[in-house]
């Protein structure tokens, strides 16, 4: 048995499992983690409860704002939500180890038995050493076109054009600002580096003259709620 924690909040680990091995037949389970609006969220619980995501369920959301939007969105849905204050720590304090934030999140993720961690509006980064426990179980949804591969600064479009790799925070301004007539979103894995895992689908989006930030943004989240449910549905296949 494994036990860790910061002295404040101990958890144990019960048993070897680790998430992502799903006994045959049983629901896939997510947990959705959010720090804002919560309309991907909202997409999953919809996909859900309208049977476009069988075999799947929310076995909880995890928002590290207590303003969030999307935590009564889970409320409504009577989805567990878990609001849970992401301590600041030192620079470099925890090189080669979780951070406590992470290992409260790892402990969840333990005891509510989840197979994917989804990323939905999420603002915070993980540590390789969390990343590392849950390889090819955690996924993201960047509103910009990563490159199939996810590393590369450059993404190729359909119309055979190259622009920019938009990564990190305000990709929607940064691709206004760079004066590009296409952008898109990608889901992907989550890795060490910010926005650089491998693609797991995404949609190119046209970028209108008049937009403004808030009216590309819109639109990209549009594409999004359905990106986000597509790559959840791939996964139902690929786990054990
Ligand atoms: C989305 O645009 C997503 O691409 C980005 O954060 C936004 C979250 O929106 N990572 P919401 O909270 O799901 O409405």
């Amino acid at each position: 048995m494994n036990s860790q924690g910061d002295g404040q909040f101990e958890w144990k680990v019960l048993g070897e499992s680790m998430p992502g091995e799903r006994e045959p037949g049983r629901n896939l389970r997510l947990a959705v983690l959010i720090s804002g609006s919560g309309t991907n969220l909202q997409a999953i619980i919809d996909a859900i409860e309208d049977g476009k995501l069988p075999n799947t369920e929310i076995a909880l959301v995890i928002s590290n704002n207590a303003a969030a939007y999307g935590i009564q969105r889970a409320l409504q849905h009577k989805v567990p939500v878990i609001y849970l204050p992401w301590r600041k720590f030192p620079a470099g304090a925890f090189m080669h180890e979780m951070t406590p934030n992470e290992a409260r999140i790892a402990g969840l993720l333990q005891f509510f038995r989840v197979d994917l961690v989804v990323l939905a509006g999420w603002m915070r980064i993980f540590s390789p050493p969390f990343l590392d426990q849950f390889a090819r179980r955690v996924i993201n949804i960047h509103p910009g076109l990563l490159p199939p591969e996810g590393t590369g600064e450059t993404y190729r479009l359909s119309n055979g054009k190259t622009i920019p790799v938009l990564r990190g925070l305000n990709a929607v301004k940064k691709a206004l600002e760079a004066g590009l007539n296409v952008t898109g979103s990608s889901v992907h894995y989550v890795t060490a580096e910010v926005d650089a895992g491998p693609v797991i689908c995404q949609q190119e989006v046209p970028i209108k003259p008049d937009d403004t930030e808030e009216s590309l943004h819109e639109r990209l989240k549009e594409v999004e709620h359905g990106l986000i449910v597509e790559a959840i549905r791939s996964f139902y296949q690929i786990l054990p």
